[in-house]
């Protein structure tokens, strides 16, 4: 029987690792991490994140072939192939500082590993990481290993989404195996490829070398990214000049050449990704002397901060430049709909600009529990102006504004006749996600911002900052 030791059971550690539990009922599939709590709760009835399909795939194969541990060593020593999918957020301090991957977490799971092994093993990379890590890894692990064991890095890189993760996973645009040139290389790509061969139909699966999986990665977010600034950059201008952005969005959608996915104009894109491996992409190349490349790139984040704050400055201009003391509801907390992840969501930023200028916020997401919103806007002397509660008309209730901040569907329905009713006047919103019908709401008689639509006659006249 084959055994596998995924090493970090984070939002790609544990959906991954369950998803090749269910479909490989032969394969014995244990998920390690360093993190009592987050072992805890895998192992009980609340799993430490949420992920719509991710409980049935989790109570359908554990105990089974699917186990949750804090114990890495042992199964690090049991397994014939180890995927790590540990984090590598962006470095904090020294050199690379703000840009450059931190690799600490990956390295102590290699030394793990080379500490442990006492036969040969594939590694699997599944975590994102900065192109030829994989050759830093094979260095550690074999200047670190018993004599005689063997290792095989594969690049392996992982394409989920949060949310939809289980379809993804389940269902994936392609797999891609990044290995070594040579008979053993070969050898470990199809083992791997073996084990996606139980449910991905092999014209899916990709094979290249260990940089190009490597780089694809990072390419691949970037050019998500940069979508995203593309239309949010067009969403400013569709403002001043009429066109209206989602009119573009399908116009473009129907040239074949462009496609439809990712033209949605937003607040600005969140995750724990997108930013982290966009400046990582700009540090490789820095430090390979293409500025200019890593100039193009700088701009895709730029412009993404340029819309949070542009977003901010539209709601307190519309507000008579001011939103001190003025209680404003903030429906959407999450980076996107249908995760509970808050990391570099843009609701941050826009609610500490808020905060800046002396709002008082009434925060309501469906999922973001009240300690992890307060942590992420630990800002000591601002937060004693922060409520959070438990349903969207309590939010609401008395606000002089509305800022929605994620694409939840609970918000498409919301009574909004009884909303505007138990608001200050005029009462405003600002949809962040143009996910609200503006006419209807103009009708009940708010005044409306949503991101790239022709402005409401009263925020023509206001000068932006
Ligand atoms: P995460 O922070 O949710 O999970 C990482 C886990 O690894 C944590 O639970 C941590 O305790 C554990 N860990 C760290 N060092 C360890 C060690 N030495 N031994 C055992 N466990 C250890 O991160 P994530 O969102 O799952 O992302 C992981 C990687 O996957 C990142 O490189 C990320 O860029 C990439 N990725 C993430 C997504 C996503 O949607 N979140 C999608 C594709 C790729
Ligand atoms: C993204 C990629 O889509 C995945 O392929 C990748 O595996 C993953 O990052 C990763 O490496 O972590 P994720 O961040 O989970 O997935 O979610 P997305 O659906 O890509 O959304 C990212 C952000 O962009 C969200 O804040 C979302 O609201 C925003 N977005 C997305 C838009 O503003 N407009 C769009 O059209 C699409």
């Amino acid at each position: 029987m084959v055994k596998i030791c995924g090493i970090g059971a984070g939002y790609v550690g544990g959906p991954t690792m369950a998803v090749i539990a269910l479909k490989c009922p032969s394969i014995e599939v244990a998920v390690v991490d360093i993190s009592h709590s987050r072992i805890s709760a895998w192992n009980s009835e609340k799993l430490p994140i949420y992920e719509p399909g991710l409980e049935e795939v989790v109570k359908q194969c554990r105990g089974k072939n699917l186990l949750f541990s804090t114990d890495v060593e042992k199964h690090i020593f049991e397994a014939d192939i180890i995927f790590v999918s540990v984090n590598t957020p962006t470095k904090s301090s020294g050199l690379g500082a703000g840009k450059a991957a931190d690799l600490t977490y990956w390295e102590s799971a290699a030394r793990m590993v080379a500490d442990m092994s006492k036969s040969d093993k594939i590694i699997v990379e599944k975590s994102t990481v900065p192109v030829r890590t994989a050759e830093a890894i094979e260095k550690i692990l074999t200047h670190n290993s018993s004599k005689g064991v063997k290792f095989q890095i594969l690049s392996n890189p992982e394409f989920l989404s949060e949310g939809t993760a289980i379809q993804d996973l389940i269902n994936p645009d392609r797999v891609l195996i990044g290995g070594r040139e040579g008979p053993e290389g070969h050898e470990a790509v199809l083992k791997l490829k073996g084990i996606y061969d139980h449910w991905v139909p092999e014209d899916k699966i990709i094979t290249t070398n260990l940089w190009s999986a490597e780089l694809s990665k990072l390419a691949d977010n970037a050019f998500l990214a940069q979508r995203i600034s593309s239309i949010n950059a067009m969403s400013a201008l569709c403002e001043v000049t009429g066109a209206e952005i989602s009119q573009l969005s399908d116009a473009l959608s129907k040239n074949t050449k462009i496609g439809p996915k990712f033209l949605n104009a937003s607040v600005g894109f969140g995750g724990s990704c997108f930013q982290k491996d966009i400046l990582n992409l700009v540090y490789i190349c820095e430090s390979n002397g293409l500025i200019e490349v890593a100039n193009y790139w700088k701009q895709v984040i730029k412009v993404n901060d340029y819309q949070k704050s542009r977003f901010v400055n539209r709601v307190v201009s519309s507000m008579f430049n001011t939103v001190s003391g003025k209680k404003i509801a903030v429906l959407g907390f999450a980076f996107k709909k249908d995760t509970s992840d808050t990391r570099k969501t843009p609701a941050i930023d826009v609610c500490k600009g808020l905060l800046g200028d002396n709002a008082c916020l009434s925060i309501y997401d469906p999922r973001v529990s009240k300690d992890q919103i307060h942590k992420d806007l630990s800002m000591d002397s601002e937060v004693k102006h922060v409520s959070i509660v438990s349903d969207a008309y309590e939010a609401t209730k008395d606000a002089h504004g509305i800022c929605i901040l994620t694409e939840w569907d609970e918000f498409k329905t919301l009574d909004y006749q009884r909303v505007f009713e138990n608001m200050q006047k005029p009462a405003f919103v600002f949809d962040g996600r143009n996910i609200l019908n503006v006419d209807k709401l103009t009708k009940i008689g708010f005044i409306v911002y949503s991101i790239g639509r022709p402005l409401h006659q009263w925020m023509n006249n206001i000068h932006q900052p």
